[in-house]
């Protein structure tokens, strides 16, 4: 017997969601301690309902990291709110990330991957995964060579704060690394919309919405961060896998990022998400009330027959997929066309340096993660 949270982590948890799909859409699984939603419309009806939140009502910050930068970043997150505020930051953020200049964030990719490869021998998979996206998102907020590799490692510490099982010291370490990052990336906010980059975007778009303080501006700073780490990791990981079980990625730019797109739906970097439930919510025969959990299996709901017709099959350029794996409605990731640009560079740079996926095990194992599937290559 598995769970949904072991299904993440495990070689092919793809049978095993397709059973909740049809037997158990929206059910009460014990060993989570939560509802599970699993199907598309359960996971469209819970992702689009206002009565369940991002966070528990009465813990809108984690305990351990209340008073320190790292709960002063969280706390202004978009992705950890609900409510007005939110929905107005969300739409600055938004904005921002609309103006990213892909070729540039392409480019930038490009160059960190050959720079990592340049070391010769066996490609540095942990470097090329989690290092290069970081350091690109660090470089489109104005952070130079040198400042971006810290940013990069520094994230690394701040997302341990994120999951309920996160250790004192994975807070303190978390704390530490939300206060270095604010010093790093605060000049590029303070300078405003005379800067250049996606943090001059921030400002612009913060003042076009009226919007005047300063400090959510750079949580969410620190948040782009924060939100490309495991996510692209995983979304350049399985790429991988899925060009090592036989897929070939397409030459042009257009047809790859097809495929990568096809990954996201097929083998989801971020498997699930969670919502508390804040008022009494239904759907079909589930009651589910105040105080509960809901687990969103978005990984499942992408391959549910009922949302993409044959949706086992791995087909790149799939006419109108429906695809979970970026969320829905008010918290939907604003950074998707970020992250298959970032990946489609790096990946295309790993394969022209000439690495071979088949050299890849034919069983890969994963990270031990409760919502995000990153292979260990
Ligand atoms: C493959 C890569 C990525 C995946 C799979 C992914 C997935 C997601 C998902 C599922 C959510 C919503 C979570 C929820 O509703 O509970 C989300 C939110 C978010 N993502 Fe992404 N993401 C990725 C990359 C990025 C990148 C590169 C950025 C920006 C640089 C970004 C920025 C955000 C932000 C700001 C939110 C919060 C939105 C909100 O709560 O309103 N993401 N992402």
């Amino acid at each position: 017997m598995t769970t949904p949270i072991e299904a993440v982590r495990q070689p092919d948890p793809y049978p095993y969601y397709a059973t909740l799909v049809a037997e158990r859409p929206l059910a009460f699984d014990e060993a989570v301690g939560a509802w599970v939603a699993c199907d598309a419309a359960a996971v469209r009806a819970v992702l689009n309902a206002t009565a369940l939140r991002v966070r528990p009502p009465a813990e809108p910050v984690p305990a351990g990291i209340v008073g320190t930068p790292a709960g002063d970043v969280f706390g202004d997150l978009v992705r950890m709110t609900d409510g007005e505020p939110q929905h107005r930051l969300k739409a600055v953020v938004v904005d921002a990330l609309g103006h990213v200049d892909t070729a540039r964030a392409a480019d930038l990719a490009a160059v960190r991957t050959r720079e990592v490869l340049a070391a010769g021998g066996d490609p540095p998979f942990e470097e090329l995964m989690f290092g290069v996206p970081a350091r690109v998102v660090a470089a489109l907020c104005g952070l130079d060579q040198g400042a971006d590799a810290e940013a990069a490692r520094l994230i690394g510490d701040f997302v341990q704060c994120i999951p309920a099982s996160a250790t004192p010291e994975q807070q303190k370490a978390a704390a530490l690394a939300a206060g270095r990052l604010q010093e790093l990336l605060g000049p590029g906010i303070e300078r405003g919309e005379d800067g250049t980059g996606l943090l001059a975007d921030l400002v612009r778009a913060a003042r076009h919405a009226s919007w005047s303080r300063t400090a959510p501006l750079l949580a969410n700073a620190v948040g782009f961060l924060s939100q490309t780490y495991d996510a692209t990791a995983g979304l350049i990981g399985n790429t991988l896998v899925a060009l090592a079980r036989g897929a070939r990625l397409p030459s042009g730019l257009a047809d790859a990022e097809a495929f990568v797109r096809e990954v996201v739906r097929h083998d989801a970097p971020i498997q699930n998400t969670r919502r508390f439930v804040a008022e009494p919510f239904r759907h079909g025969d589930a009651e589910i009330a105040p105080g509960e959990q809901v687990l969103v299996v978005l990984a499942a709901a992408n391959r549910d027959p009922a949302a993409n017709p044959d949706p086992h099959a791995f087909r790149p350029g799939r006419p109108d997929p429906a695809v979970f794996t970026f969320g829905a409605a008010a918290h939907r990731c604003p950074g998707q066309r970020l992250a298959v640009t970032v990946t489609v560079a790096v990946v295309r740079e790993l394969l022209a340096a000439g690495f071979d996926p088949a050299q890849l095990p034919d069983e890969v194992t994963y990270r031990p993660l409760a919502n995000a599937r990153i292979p260990v290559l």
